[in-house]
């Protein structure tokens, strides 16, 4: 079961979609190419608002995990990650605001906000199944094509990336879709 971003799946079908794991190069022919068995969407997911925007991709085989590929473990749904602290997220989407490209998995840290900065009040269209993480500096952060991708503290995904300002905009976050919240939701669908 692959987890992303629901908006990855718009306009898309299990045709469609193709899931590759265990590579860093799309332009390589490593790792293993998968099949989809199903997309199954949050029910409350809005395209336009990007509420609840998660989904999960269920294969139509099981993956081998090696040195490069493993399972990811998910965070408890009551956790509490304090502001400020600093997860990873990873995509291969444009590695600035022009646009440019890159074939290579890149990796940045960036640091999550604290719900008295991440919310609706203060970020128009944020909500409570939203968290935000970046830089105070900018120069960092996700960007697009960068969306369905992990933000990971700890070993634990902590969000998906969903949408944002800018790319590694100062004072502008990324926002994430809040897994904790959503980890119930999640749990329904894996069988142990
Ligand atoms: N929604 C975008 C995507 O489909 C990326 C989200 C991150 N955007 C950002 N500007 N930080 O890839």
């Amino acid at each position: 079961m692959v987890v992303t971003a629901a908006h990855c799946t718009d306009g898309q079908n299990t045709n469609t979609i193709k899931v590759v794991v265990g590579t860093v190069d799309l332009s390589s022919d490593d790792g293993q190419r998968f099949d989809i068995k199903r997309i199954i969407v949050h029910q409350e997911y809005v395209a336009p608002s990007k509420n609840y925007d998660i989904a999960l991709l269920q294969l139509t085989e099981a993956v081998e995990f090696n040195e490069n590929v493993r399972s990811i473990a998910l965070p408890d749904e009551h956790v509490f990650y304090l502001p400020n602290t600093i997860g990873t997220t990873c995509g291969f989407g444009y590695i600035n605001e022009y646009k440019q490209r890159t074939t290579q998995l890149r990796c940045v840290r960036v640091q999550l906000w604290g719900p008295e900065y991440c919310n609706g009040d203060n970020i128009p269209r944020v909500t409570k199944n939203m968290i935000c993480a970046g830089l105070p500096s900018g120069q960092q952060g996700s960007c697009p094509g960068d969306s369905g991708g992990p933000f990971v503290i700890d070993n634990k995904l902590v969000g998906i990336v969903s949408w944002g300002f800018g790319c590694g905009a100062v004072h502008r976050p990324t926002v994430y879709t809040n897994v904790p919240r959503l980890r119930k939701w999640i749990d329904q669908y894996l069988t142990i």
